[in-house]
């Protein structure tokens, strides 16, 4: 088969990484790639842009296409598997009535509620005033949440109302997110243990990968601002029979039983972010795709044919996934100043990492020379058969990824009950 995978991350890195290493994929194309997925066996980097839609048809077209795997949201909120409806070929993520749930935080508030699966309350704000009046009057710490996509930097958890209403300001007012900020909700703040559980969601059933924890804060001890996440385990050592079960009941089924009465036909990854406390799930977001750095993680974790799982996904019948035994855990190595502002083509030598598996989030490759493109770099990965092991493998090998201004958290694989 001649597989298409549309993205440039650490998540498309190691999904290309995975479906190359099916019987049944003869090339792996990825747009545009990175400067790992270039050097993998089996695999070609295309230079075109994930919202480029026209150049991905046409190149589908030229290169008989068999299967298209798209990573990120961008692409799939704006539409791009209703605008490849028309190819006679498998497409694999939600058409954009599907990934609205992402798209919007007020659709997607609105579709929990209406479906009565478990989520904080909310309120929607279209003008600034009202909101500044809601801040007046409300129990802090409070969440503030631009409604539209924000590249994962739309929300804040605000202590104070001087904070939440600058937010505000600086959101409705001087358009920090543009269009994505017209709209805000205010939520109440969820308590418990973040858990992250995404899987392959068809119209008739969910099956979910094994779970995983994304650690999200920039430094150790789980302290410092939020980013996209600095490293993962798998599978998560907070998860239960009893809270699968729940989970399963009341947000997964609701879930698939509310996009098919709107008449979605959601063919896709779907990830539920979840608080959990007391072994009750609350939905804090869907996303239609799968989650960064928790994919490196858990396709190491996979022991089944991934490209077998889609095909079978999108044909309709009964999907199963097999996991290995163990662990799974990678580590981001990030650029000095993300989250914030960082350099980039930053020169980056690698050195020897045995049996590990790096995986390239924001990396190309110019003139031979392999150098920095974005704020997370790389995840550093590895499966064994217990977590301990992973650390010490993980942790030994770490500083043979050199660049100037490398950062990464030294607490991985420890576990915080929050
Ligand atoms: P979201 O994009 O909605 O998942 O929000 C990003 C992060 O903000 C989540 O992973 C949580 O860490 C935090 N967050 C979002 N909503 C809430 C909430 N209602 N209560 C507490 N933390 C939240
Ligand atoms: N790691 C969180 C996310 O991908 O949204």
């Amino acid at each position: 088969m001649k597989i298409l995978v549309i993205g440039q991350g650490g998540r498309e890195h190691a999904l290309a990484w995975k479906l190359s290493q099916s019987k049944k994929s003869k090339i792996v194309f990825v747009a545009p790639g990175n400067g790992g997925t270039s050097t993998e066996e089996k695999c070609v980097n295309v230079s075109i842009n994930v919202n480029d839609f026209s150049g991905i048809k046409k190149f589908i077209i030229e290169e008989k296409i068999d299967l298209v795997v798209i990573g990120p949201e961008d692409p799939l909120v704006n539409g791009l598997v209703d605008y490849l409806e028309d190819l006679n070929i498998l497409v694999f993520g939600p058409c954009s009535n599907g990934a609205r749930l992402e798209g919007s935080k007020i659709f997607s508030k609105k579709f929990l509620f209406e479906n009565d699966i478990p989520t904080g309350k909310a309120s929607f704000f279209s003008d600034p005033e009202s909101a500044y009046s809601f801040l007046d009057n409300c129990e802090y710490p409070i969440v503030l949440k631009a409604d539209g996509l924000a590249a994962g930097k739309g929300v804040l958890v605000s202590k104070n109302s001087k904070e939440a209403k600058e937010w505000v300001d600086s959101v409705m007012n001087n358009s920090l997110f543009g269009v994505a900020g017209e709209n805000i909700l205010i939520e109440e703040c969820l308590y418990g243990t973040e858990l992250s559980f995404m899987g392959i969601m068809t119209p008739s059933e969910f099956i979910p990968f094994e779970t995983s924890v994304d650690y999200k804060p920039l430094f150790d001890g789980n302290m410092g601002p939020n980013t996209g996440g600095m490293g993962c385990i798998s599978p998560s050592p907070f998860m239960n029979d009893v809270l699968r079960e729940k989970i399963m009941k009341k947000v997964v089924q609701p879930t698939i039983d509310g996009l098919n009465n709107m008449d979605v036909s959601y063919y896709g990854f779907m990830y539920f972010g979840l608080m959990v406390k007391d072994d009750n799930p609350k939905v804090l977001e869907f996303n239609c795709r799968l989650g960064d750095p928790e994919t490196q993680c858990l396709m190491m974790q996979m022991d089944s044919d991934l490209v077998e799982c889609l095909e079978d996904a999108l044909d309709n019948r009964k999907v199963s996934i097999s996991w290995k035994q163990g662990s799974s855990m990678g580590v981001v190595i990030a650029s000095s100043g993300y989250p914030e502002k960082y350099r980039t083509n930053i020169p980056i030598e690698i050195g020897n990492l045995d049996e590990l598996k790096l995986f390239h989030a924001g990396t190309n490759i110019a003139e031979n020379e392999l150098l920095t493109s974005g704020g997370r770099v790389f995840s550093l990965n590895y499966h064994a058969s217990n977590l301990e092991d992973c650390v010490s493998y993980i942790y030994n090998k770490i500083d043979e990824i050199k660049f100037d201004g490398t950062i990464y958290r030294t607490d991985i694989g420890k576990i915080y009950e929050s």
